[in-house]
């Protein structure tokens, strides 16, 4: 990674009618950087993207996307993007190498024998290039549209929610290669909704109602939440939860595994609330809140724009 900015934009924003989807999004992101963007459903991360890479004209902003002027060079951006879509598809009877081939051709691009050749062998897929893609598995296949996406040679990827179903191992070896990819010097701006997902980011903006809420590396965005989080292990915590989810100051209260999480950003709020079943057979610790937790909080804080 170095310090050259891959996208440089302030105060991007979309409206649909009345909607403000995207509101005033400024966004930094190193090149080679694997940066996360998180938000719950409808909080504007798609539209965000599709705005990034010219398929759709903000109403609103400035910036630099891969050294071009985002709103009036997006044909020279589109160029150097690869965009995997939400719900990414492909011809489930056409073999690896044909679809590449088609998509290849559906673009229009150069030395498409080479092309194809080259997204095959970074992405590991020679040896099944000759598998029908609806015979894949889950890894194989998001690995299929990776190199579909990166046929005409990108420098920036733009990935929505590329991994939503895949298994955890698949998700992992998908992840591994991302990583691989951004040491050669690709820039990746990855949605996702899984939370071990994003810690695999190297770095985090979490948005919402099309706001930006918080920004930075992990630990960032953790230290920034101001969240304080206890643990407790012990025999029936379910009937823990209603009575501590009353008291000031708790935020949250749930179950993880064998143990409840409970947390609100009073250290000494949530202190009083537990401190009636600090006793036997309770045995508390204070942890490190976890991104589900800090996530969770940002969501139920009042500043969340509704
Ligand atoms: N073309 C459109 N016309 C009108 N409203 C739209 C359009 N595209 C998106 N929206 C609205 O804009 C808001 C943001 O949508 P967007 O798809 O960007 O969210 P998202 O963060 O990608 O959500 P998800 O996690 O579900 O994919 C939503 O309220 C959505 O309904
Ligand atoms: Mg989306």
């Amino acid at each position: 990674m170095n310090d050259a900015l891959a996208i440089d934009v302030r105060g991007m924003t979309k409206r649909f009618g009345s909607l403000v989807a995207v509101d005033h999004i400024d966004l930094q992101v190193r090149q080679g950087e694997i940066h996360g963007f998180l938000g719950p459903n409808g909080s504007g991360k798609t539209t965000f993207i599709r705005m990034l890479c010219g398929l759709l004209k903000p109403d609103d902003g400035h910036g630099i996307c891969l050294d071009h002027n985002v709103i009036t060079q997006s044909e020279a951006i589109k160029r150097q993007v690869g965009y995997m879509t939400q719900r990414f598809s492909f011809w489930e009877d056409l073999s690896i190498r044909e679809n590449l081939d088609f998509i290849g051709r559906m673009y229009g691009i150069a030395h498409r024998r080479q092309a194809v050749h080259d997204a095959m062998r970074r992405l590991g897929l020679e040896n099944r290039q000759h598998q029908l893609a609806g015979s894949l598995s889950g890894g194989w296949k998001q690995r299929l549209a990776l190199a579909a996406c990166m046929i005409h040679r990108p420098r920036l990827l733009l990935l929505d929610e590329p991994t939503a179903g895949v298994d955890p191992v698949a998700r992992r070896e998908f992840w591994d290669e991302i990583h691989a990819l951004a040491e050669e010097g690709l820039t990746f701006l990855i949605t996702t909704h899984y939370m071990d997902e994003a810690e695999r980011c190297h770095r985090l903006a979490f948005i919402a109602a099309g706001r930006m809420l918080t920004r930075g590396s992990l630990d960032e965005v953790v230290a920034d939440s101001k969240l304080v989080t206890w643990a407790v292990n012990g025999p029936d915590l379910q009937k823990l939860i209603a009575p501590l989810q009353r008291q000031p100051g708790v935020e949250q209260a749930t179950v993880f595994g064998n143990s409840l999480h409970v947390s609100g950003i009073n250290p000494s709020e949530v202190y009083r609330a537990i401190t009636p079943y600090q006793r036997k057979p309770y045995f508390w610790r204070q942890v490190e809140p976890s991104l589900e937790d800090v996530f969770v909080h940002l969501m139920t804080r009042k500043a969340v724009p509704q």
